[in-house]
């Protein structure tokens, strides 16, 4: 049970959510530690390289997600459900999405600004161009400092919406017992459709 059906996701997106989730959470925990620690550290420098490279492997499995995404039919939501937690559902998705790929992006174009002109070498091994950074942002410090900005607010508006996303997956287990949160986690409901 590969695809999504109309019932449930399929293996797929359920490996993808987890996986994601991990590294996300991973990634979240991690710009929090190394940006708490002494710049000048060898081991911040090291953290920042691997915050780096974990970034990228993020937007590379948000590309592939999004695409199976767009080429499986979505799960229907509870029927008995209001139709204004159905769109703030759809929205929280879609927020969701928009900053699992905001986040590397602009991370990818704060490093690209910077003054300091760090290479980023993906796991050490693979090298990651620079971004051409809009002239109109000013010097390389303001443009860097733009990026910083947008970077760490798109990080905290992430923990928020996961926080409802989670309060969200737990109300509908515990409280409504329908199968939202069975779904995301067995390919059952899936399959039940099909059978
Ligand atoms: C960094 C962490 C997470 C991210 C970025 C994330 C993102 C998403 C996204 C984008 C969807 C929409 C379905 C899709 O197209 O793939 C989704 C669905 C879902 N997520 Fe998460 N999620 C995270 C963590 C969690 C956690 C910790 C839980 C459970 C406690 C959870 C429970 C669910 C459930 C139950 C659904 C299915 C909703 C439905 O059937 O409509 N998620 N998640
Ligand atoms: C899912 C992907 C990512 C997440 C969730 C994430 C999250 C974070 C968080 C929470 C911080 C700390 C915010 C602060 O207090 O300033 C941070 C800082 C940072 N991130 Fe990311 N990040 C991601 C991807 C990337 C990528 C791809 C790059 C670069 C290619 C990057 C570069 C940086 C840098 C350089 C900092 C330090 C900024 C500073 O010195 O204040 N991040 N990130």
């Amino acid at each position: 049970m590969l695809r999504n059906t109309h019932s449930g996701y399929g293996r797929v997106a359920i490996a993808f959510h987890w996986t994601m989730a991990l590294l996300i959470l991973f990634m979240l925990a991690l710009g929090l530690y190394m940006t708490s620690l002494p710049p000048t550290d060898q081991t911040t420098f090291e953290l920042y390289q691997l915050h780096k490279s974990f970034g990228f492997v993020v937007l590379g499995l948000a590309a592939c997600r999004l695409l199976w995404r767009l080429l499986n039919p979505s799960p229907s939501l509870p029927s008995r459900m209001p139709a204004f937690e159905k769109l703030a559902a759809h929205l929280g998705h879609v927020g969701l999405y928009a900053l699992i790929f905001a986040l590397p992006i602009t991370g990818w174009f704060m490093v690209s600004a910077s003054p300091w002109g760090i290479p980023t070498i993906l796991f050490n091994t693979w090298p990651i161009p620079h971004l051409p950074v809009p002239a109109a942002l000013g010097s390389a410090e303001e443009a860097e400092g733009f990026f910083k900005l947008l970077h760490e607010y798109g990080a905290y508006l992430l923990i928020a919406l996961l926080v409802v996303h989670v309060a969200a997956a737990l109300k509908h287990h515990f409280i409504q017992r329908d199968e939202t949160l069975k779904r995301m986690v067995s390919t059952a409901p899936a399959r039940a459709e099909s059978s």
